[in-house]
């Protein structure tokens, strides 16, 4: 378990480019398994969940070649043969479980480990499964194990979703691909890697319309083919990069950005006084000179306000000019970062769902721990605004979904250091 030393950065300058989407490039490697044959995916980055993926599909039969530097990947499911997501795949990430879907729709049953609890809420799968068995699924749980069957096909049909929930739009999306007729989606999740997905599927030889809507309809096919697809950069990448301009200052230039997938964290930084210049389809040069002001928060599903937004937010406002408000309302429990800011000097408190953040001067350096991906992801911008030096514990979470976190950092002129250890981290 890594722990980062982070040293006081007094503003950011250089450029940066952001990675491959982590959460488009998982439900893509997934979608693999829908059909047999030589896939070839690009811009997937080396992060620790997109290898627990491969390790699922690999134990699925699937053989895989990844080069980190050319962020290719080789996906040949050729020799596809189980059915079974144990659980100590499952358990590390929650994601896996999009590989449901796939499974139940081409080989007609699958197995699959309930993930178990997460730091930022109950996050059940109940959404999904009754998307499957709007489409005629039959679902037990068993010992800790979803197991999903279909007679034949799964029949397409009407599935209204509760929530929209990404994974759950993402999970139903391919199980109709290849259903018998026509599935509409209602109230689908709108984030731009369930767009992402589709156009795979569609290049796949899916018949999927309106998937950024708010009701996709799917024509099941009867076989899809291998292709070659590059995913999208990381939006939340991009939007953590802009954060912490606004907390640390400085001068950014941002490469293999799409500004569209950041409507409302754009609005916000711009409205809190960090300047945001386009010089061309895909970079922007990003920077703030004056203190930033204070802002009133909601997350929502897209086009709103991103939850995995939230944490570098309450990050940057902390030293904002006046009072913010930021309400939670995607996870119950996603305000673990905050103790943790308010002991880098932040003065944050909790009213139920909402982050009350009376902005303060300056931040200074404590020993700190991260208690998930985007909280880490909040630490680091906060222990680099911070005076002194700041150490962050359990960094592992950070890995889970930011390529060369520290690196990228030192290309802008921060400094942050990673110390390899087994034994302080418990
Ligand atoms: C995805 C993202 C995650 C992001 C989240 C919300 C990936 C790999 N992860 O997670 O980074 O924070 O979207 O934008 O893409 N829910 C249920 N029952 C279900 C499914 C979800 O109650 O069956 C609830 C969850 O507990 C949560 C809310 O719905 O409160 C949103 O979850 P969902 O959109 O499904 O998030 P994920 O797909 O897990």
């Amino acid at each position: 378990m890594d722990k980062f030393k982070i040293f006081h950065c007094n503003g950011l300058k250089g450029e940066v480019a952001i990675s491959g989407s982590k959460n488009s490039a998982l439900p893509i490697m997934a979608a693999a398994i829908l059909s047999s044959g030589k896939f070839e995916l690009d811009n997937i980055p080396s992060l620790r969940d997109i290898y627990t993926m491969k390790k699922v599909l690999e134990y699925l039969g699937a053989k895989i070649e990844y080069c980190a530097e050319t962020k290719k990947m080789l996906i040949d499911t050729t020799c596809l043969n189980k059915t079974t997501a144990p659980y100590e795949l499952v358990k590390t990430m929650r994601a896996s479980a999009v590989v449901l879907g796939p499974l139940l729709t081409r080989f007609g049953k699958a197995r699959v480990s309930l993930p178990g609890g997460c730091a930022i809420g109950a996050r059940p799968l109940n959404i999904h499964l009754k998307g499957f068995e709007d489409l005629k699924a039959k679902i037990n749980i068993e010992s800790g194990y979803i197991n999903a069957s279909i007679k034949k096909k799964l029949i397409g049909g009407t599935v209204i979703l509760d929530f929209p929930s990404v994974g759950a739009t993402e999970n139903i999306m391919m199980a109709a691909a290849l259903a018998e007729g026509k599935t509409e989606i209602i109230n689908a999740a709108r984030e731009p890697e369930i767009v992402d997905l589709a156009n795979m599927l569609n290049k796949m030889g899916a018949r999927i319309k309106n998937a950024g809507e708010n009701k996709i309809e799917i024509i099941g096919v009867k076989k899809l083919k291998a292709v070659k697809y590059k995913v999208i950069p990381d939006r939340i990448e991009a939007g953590t990069f802009l954060t912490a301009v606004g907390l640390i200052g400085g001068r950014i230039k941002i490469k293999n950005i799409i500004m569209e997938h950041l409507p409302v964290v754009i609005e916000k930084l711009l409205e809190i006084g960090v300047k945001i210049e386009r010089v061309s389809k895909n970079i922007i040069i990003a920077s703030r000179a004056k203190k930033i002001k204070a802002t009133n928060i909601k997350t929502l599903p897209f086009p709103g306000f991103a939850t995995d937004m939230q944490a570098q937010f309450c990050a940057m406002l902390s030293v904002a000019e006046g009072v913010s408000l930021i309400s939670e309302t995607v996870f119950e429990n996603r305000f673990m970062h905050i103790s943790e800011l308010n002991r880098l000097g932040a003065n944050i408190s909790i009213d139920h769902n909402t982050a009350i953040i009376k902005g303060v001067k300056e931040l200074s350096a404590a020993q700190i721990m991260a208690s998930d991906l985007r909280a880490g992801a909040a630490l680091v911008l906060a222990g680099l605004a911070a005076r002194g030096e700041t150490e962050l514990l359990r960094v592992y979470h950070i890995d889970r979904g930011y390529e060369n976190i520290e690196l990228k950092f030192s290309k802008l002129g921060a400094h942050i250091e990673r110390i390899k250890s087994k034994s302080f981290d418990i």
